[in-house]
């Protein structure tokens, strides 16, 4: 999601002035119509219905595989159901099934034959197929063994934007659109359209999963046990209002509950990202807590950090120096106009920091402390490695938090073709191994990994296949396996427990 702002075109932001404006007017006449001013009425555009939270969870936990060892053959079944196998001799398709799930059986013993010597890294994963439609099959899931004890000071950006059409009737974002470079000219030396997946999709690598739902019960298990492997305590999940979402995606706020019901059952924890969505203000993100809090805060999964005593919700804010630090200061300084500080809505809120001159709008606005997000070393002030030193001194004497945020390499040029400058490669480690080095060096209370799942920015951990469609050949982990990044992260995320 980097560059979102960097690289916005023109014409998009008088549209969204405009937007702004109309959208301002309309509320305006709205509110001159309400007698009785209450504060959902004046954040107007985002007045919620109220949610019966127990409900929906009841809902989605229906859903949910409930017992780990049938999970994989809860994907399967599902797969085969949905998913045409396209085999020339109908006794073929019996035939080559029950020998899949021979194979699958054996495979299963040995693993836990072997996994009572202690802990085996799980190398059945390299028997992925490629299905005939070309997508790939579904890995084998993780077992209860597997799993490394959940750090809870190592953070995750996570997207819940994915969508396919068995489960969402159309795909959401591995069809991203090539975006054009801001300069027309420069624009104009550059393909455009948009990817086809389920084979070409919006990411320099391939996903294990395919090119997956982010709402499909069964990829949300599978996500909850490939961070449960890694030692991830949290995941922050990228959040838009209800009825709101990113260009490429749809509304994901109702798929929270899921998340939240997934992640306890895995002991994770869940933090809110809350994205720059349209019309957020000091008001709408005071609106916005309130609602996070009051729909998700009583769920055991929701992630609170204890800070100078007191435990708190945490979120992280993304191109928060969008709005004036003075802004910031109503709702975050505890004598703003209309502070959260004191109520039952205050919370550890942590800015973005890109530039250096974000470093005093972060404690004018009153935040707790700030992150770094991008995973490109040296694109920005605050991404470069070199400045974290000093970030967290500067940190230290505000009593802020510094977290930094470290990923395992940068490419995004299947959607910004135009943007090789940028790019990190993964040199087998080398690059993720280097960036936890230097977050270790300014000993932090919480690193934040960028990210599990952010396929188009190539800095995801989650597991990677290769995959060559046509002409285009994937990145891919090789020589390691599809779970190595993983692996990576398990190991440092021991490290930071005995560096704590
Ligand atoms: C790859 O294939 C596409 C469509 O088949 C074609 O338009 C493109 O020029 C090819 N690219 C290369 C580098 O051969
Ligand atoms: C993780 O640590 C173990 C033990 O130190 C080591 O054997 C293994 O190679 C490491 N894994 C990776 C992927 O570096």
């Amino acid at each position: 999601m980097a560059f979102r702002t960097f690289w916005r075109s023109e014409k998009l932001l008088v549209g969204v002035i405009l937007v702004c404006f109309l959208g301002s007017c309309l509320f305006s006449v709205y509110s001159l119509s309400q007698s009785d001013h209450t504060l959902d009425q004046v954040v107007g555009p985002f007045a919620l219905p109220k949610v019966d939270l127990k409900k929906r969870l009841a809902l989605h936990r229906t859903t949910l595989p409930k017992v780990f060892p049938n999970h994989n053959k809860n994907i399967k079944e599902k797969n085969e159901e949905k998913r045409p196998i396209f085999v020339p001799h109908v006794g073929l398709v019996v035939d080559s099934q029950q020998q899949k799930q021979d194979q699958n059986i054996e495979q299963h013993d040995t693993i836990e034959a072997d996994s009572k010597q202690g802990f085996v890294p799980r190398v059945g994963l390299d028997s992925l197929q490629v299905d005939s439609n070309g997508k790939a099959d579904t890995p084998a899931a993780f077992r209860e063994e597997d799993f490394a004890p959940p750090n809870y000071n190592l953070h995750v950006f996570y997207y819940p934007w994915y969508g396919n059409p068995e489960q969402n009737g159309k795909y959401l974002h591995w069809n991203h659109n090539l975006i054009p470079h801001w300069n027309k000219q420069e624009a104009k030396k550059w393909p455009t359209g948009r990817h086809e997946p389920p084979d070409d999709v919006g990411a320099n690598f391939y996903p294990s999963l395919g090119a997956y739902s982010s709402s499909d019960p069964a990829v949300i298990e599978h996500h909850m046990q490939q961070m449960r492997y890694a030692g991830i305590g949290v995941f922050a999940v990228s959040w838009y209002p209800p009825e709101q979402a990113d260009n490429e995606g749809q509304p994901s706020d109702s798929l929270i509950p899921a998340l939240m019901d997934a992640a306890q059952k895995y002991s994770l924890k869940v933090a809110f990202h809350i994205e720059p969505y349209e019309g957020r203000t000091d008001w709408s993100l005071q609106h916005s807590v309130r609602y996070i809090v009051d729909t998700y805060g009583a769920h055991p999964a929701f992630y609170r950090h204890t800070r100078n005593g007191k435990s708190l919700p945490l979120f992280y804010i993304y191109d928060s120096y969008n709005l004036p630090s003075k802004d910031w200061r109503n709702l975050l300084s505890p004598t703003g106009s209309h502070t959260i500080r004191n109520t039952a809505y205050d919370g550890i809120f942590l800015g973005l920091l890109v530039e250096q001159k974000h470093r005093n709008e972060i404690i004018q606005g009153g935040f707790d402390g700030f992150y770094t997000y991008f995973a490109t070393n040296g694109f920005t002030y605050g991404s470069s490695f070199t400045n974290w030193k000093t970030l967290k001194q500067f940190a230290n004497q505000n009593k802020i938090m510094f977290i930094p945020s470290i990923g395992p390499g940068y490419v995004d040029t299947r959607v910004r073709p135009w943007n090789g400058r940028n790019t990190r490669k993964r040199l087998n480690g080398k690059y993720y191994n280097d960036a936890f080095q230097a977050a270790f060096d300014t000993s932090p209370e919480i690193i934040s990994v960028t990210s599990f799942n952010e396929w188009h920015e190539g800095t995801q951990v989650e597991m990677a296949v290769p995959k060559r469609v046509g002409n285009y050949t994937y990145s891919d982990y090789t020589p390691n396996s599809p779970e190595f990044y993983l692996q990576l992260t398990r190991n440092w995320s021991e490290k930071f427990k005995n560096l704590q």
